[in-house]
């Protein structure tokens, strides 16, 4: 909290130069602006300072997979040169590593002009994820699920936002972080692959919300209550790589990415029951409809009074509900609020207001067992469809992690 009873100097009194707290000579060298903060004191917003977090890069397992979720997402996908041999894939590879190592540390990558802004991390991680073109040019087994997905009814997928022989998906709670370490990566990369798309999209900042509250998606929906969190039992038998993988990716995992576009006039339509119903979840709070605590179980054969399930069985939660572990999916969710695309039209046909929508992460251990049955049931029925479209979609195997002197991939050249 801040100390109210010894108010610093004022801004006017610092710009003067009559603060006790800087001289004027201390106040040219900083400039004004940085003066007025350090003179806020270390105290002003101590508890939310958050730019030192590291979360340790090397392990068994890629640190992105088990991390909290960061406030800003950037996915880089990369299509591969043609000319990159197996030899020069696994360059590329190491270079990646040493990028993600250092700057995820806090640390400066090789040959960084600008290692300052690496200094404050604030939880960044870096996942390498590889697509089929990438194992099959490492010589190495593909795992049966890596390609593209079959494709849906409800698909309205856009090449632009769609596959990537290799991904790297950034996440922290800085933005400036993130986008330094791509910058890192795309020029690492120039010489092995092309970039073929990149996506951000972000979370609530940083200390807006309380620890552990749930992400809300530009729907105001409550969204991510049921996904398995990291450490459990159910998130274990959800996402490591399951003993019939190949061997390279025992302790990894695989990615889908699905780039959702919400039509969020459509949305505006809609009442407060509307949306509980089609979502079979309090829009609000993100109760199940059939009460309790947001994390409760839902209950989807309870019958009200009128005779019918209270949860709708064509609602979102209806229909992706799962209750057996190893056919779950963990959800890694950001919102994305992008500028409107010259002539883009919305839902009903008048000049498009909004570019928004979810990049809609997951993990799983199998992705034709886990998020292939479960994308499709939502394809057949699912309420929240009127609203949302699929315009991208990607699958990458995430390797393991390495240990120190290690490169994720390595196993592929093993
Ligand atoms: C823009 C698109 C989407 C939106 C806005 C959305 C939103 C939500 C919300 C608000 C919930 C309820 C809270 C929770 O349990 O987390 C939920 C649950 C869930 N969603 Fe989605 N979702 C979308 C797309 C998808 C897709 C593409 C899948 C999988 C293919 C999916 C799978 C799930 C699952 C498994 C649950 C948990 C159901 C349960 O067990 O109760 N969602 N979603």
């Amino acid at each position: 909290m801040t100390d109210r009873s010894a108010p610093g100097p004022s801004r006017r009194q610092l710009l003067l130069g009559g603060g006790a707290a800087a001289g004027a000579g201390a106040l040219a060298a900083l400039g004004a602006e940085r003066a007025v903060a350090a003179a806020a004191g270390p105290a002003a917003d101590e508890a939310g300072v958050n730019g030192a977090r590291t979360v340790p890069f090397h392990g068994p397992h890629q640190a992105g997979v088990t991390a909290r979720q960061g406030a800003h997402a950037t996915y880089l996908a990369f299509d591969l040169d043609p000319a990159t041999d197996r030899d020069g894939l696994r360059a590329w590879l190491r270079l990646l590593t040493d990028d993600a190592a250092r700057l995820t540390q806090g640390r400066g990558g090789l040959a960084d002009l600008e290692p300052e802004l690496a200094a404050r991390p604030a939880g960044l991680t870096a996942t390498i994820g590889l697509g089929l073109a990438t194992v099959e040019r490492a010589g190495a087994q593909p795992p049966s699920w890596l390609g593209p997905l079959p494709s849906f009814p409800i698909d309205a997928l856009e090449d632009r936002w769609s596959g990537g022989d290799l991904v790297v998906l950034l996440q922290g709670d800085d933005p400036t972080a993130v986008s330094h370490l791509a910058r890192m990566i795309v020029r690492d990369s120039r010489a092995h692959g092309t970039l073929r798309w990149r996506q951000t999209g972000f979370r609530r900042a940083y200390g807006t919300d309380a620890r552990g509250t749930t992400f809300r998606n530009l729907f105001g929906q409550v969204d991510g209550s049921t996904t398995p969190a990291p450490g459990t039992a159910e998130f274990d038998a959800a996402v490591w790589a399951r003993d019939d993988a190949p061997g390279w990716l025992q302790g990894g995992t695989s990615l889908v990415l699905r780039r959702i576009a919400m039509d969020l006039e459509g949305w505006d339509a809609v009442d407060l029951a509307g949306r509980s119903n089609a979502l079979g979840r309090d829009h609000a709070t993100g109760v199940p409809l059939t009460g309790g605590e947001e994390t409760d179980p839902i209950d989807l054969a309870a019958v009200g009074p009128t005779g019918l399930t209270v949860v709708n069985p064509v609602s979102h939660a209806a229909r992706a509900h799962e209750t057996d572990p190893t056919r779950m999916i963990v959800r890694l969710g950001h919102s994305y609020d992008d500028p409107v695309e010259d002539g883009s039209l919305d839902s009903r046909g008048r000049p498009a207001v909004s570019n928004v929508g979810l990049l809609f992460g997951s993990w799983q251990a199998d992705v034709t067992a886990q998020f292939v049955p479960l994308q499709e049931r939502l394809a057949q029925a699912d309420l929240l469809n009127e609203w949302t479209t699929p315009i991208g979609s990607g699958v990458w195997a995430i390797p393991p992690g390495c240990a120190e002197g290690g490169f994720i991939g390595e196993t592929l050249f093993a």
